[in-house]
């Protein structure tokens, strides 16, 4: 496995490749991320990972300082799981005009409207952030497949759209969300969470599981359906962002005639000292 840092050894070592997996990441590699990466083999003969917080994404008070950075122990986890190249480059590689103060990013992409709604409500700018990396790190990396989770389906929502808007000769594969035991989904930020709260973190996911059930059972008063989980969450400690029923397939409120469903939330989790730690989820459902 290569560890490379710049886009010119980066770019030598992929010439003549006969197809090219990537999937990228902020690191702090878990289980989810090696399930992204055993989908890539599948579908290519070499596959990159790329290792990048990238401060495009973070708001200002979020937290690009904390985030966790393992580089080391990824590459160990990923050599494991039969990775041929990691990309990790630094935050000057990644933006040519930084200059250790502001990104000075001119040229960025502008997601569309659906990127200010769920988690670009609370995070404006962030999809902005997020396709630009991406589009950069297509750009360089090439890839002929990219895998993204559906951990982050509206991320995964806005890459695809990205790929069909501009074009891409990219196919963008989907991988499940791998969980914990309690059902809690896998994350890099579950380590801010104290012992207390990682065992009431799952609330987040029984709450959109209870939601499922309902519209499995035919119950199509979304909007009731939202607030009382949401109700139920904040009374438990929880500060909900949101909770909503959307159309899986365009990510617009659900309509009754809807059959794809996905249920999403965002809340953070009530926390005493060590500030608050904000989680996500969805489950896809079809009714
Ligand atoms: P990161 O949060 O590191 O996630 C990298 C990839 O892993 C994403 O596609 C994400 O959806 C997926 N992932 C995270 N948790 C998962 C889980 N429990 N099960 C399955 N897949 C999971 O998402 C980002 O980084 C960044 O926004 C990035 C796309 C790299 C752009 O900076």
């Amino acid at each position: 496995m290569q560890i490379i840092h710049t886009v010119t050894e980066l770019r030598a070592a992929l010439n003549n490749q006969a197809s090219i997996g990537f999937v990228p990441t902020m690191g702090n590699l878990h289980a989810g991320h090696i399930h992204l990466v055993e989908l890539a083999k599948q579908h290519a003969t070499i596959v990159v990972v790329s290792i990048f917080v990238n401060p495009l994404q973070f708001g200002a008070n979020e937290d690009l300082a904390s985030y966790p950075r393992t580089l080391e122990a990824d590459c160990e986890k990923l050599k494991l799981a039969g990775t041929d190249i990691v990309f990790a480059p630094t935050v000057a590689e990644m933006y040519v005009d930084f200059d250790g103060k502001n990104l000075n990013q001119s040229m960025t992409i502008t997601p569309p409207p659906i990127a200010n709604e769920l988690c670009g409500a609370s995070r404006p700018g962030h999809f902005a952030g997020v396709a630009t990396v991406v589009m950069k790190l297509f750009n360089m990396v090439q890839p002929n497949v990219a895998v993204f989770g559906k951990k982050d389906f509206q991320q995964l929502f806005i890459i695809k759209e990205m790929v069909k808007q501009f074009n891409l000769p990219i196919e963008i594969i989907a991988g499940e969300t791998m969980r914990e035991a309690s059902d809690l989904a896998m994350s890099s930020r579950n380590g801010y969470l104290t012992d207390a709260q990682r065992a009431s973190a799952s609330q987040l996911n029984s709450a959109l599981q209870g939601i499922v059930n309902q519209l499995k059972s035919g119950n199509k008063d979304f909007l009731s359906l939202e607030s009382s989980a949401a109700d139920h969450l904040n009374k438990a400690g929880w500060e909900v962002d949101y909770i909503s029923i959307r159309s899986a397939l365009t990510l617009q409120p659900a309509q009754t005639q809807d059959s794809h469903l996905v249920v999403l939330g965002a809340a953070k989790i009530s926390n005493n000292q060590a500030g608050k730690t904000r989680l996500i989820d969805n489950i896809e459902v079809n009714v």
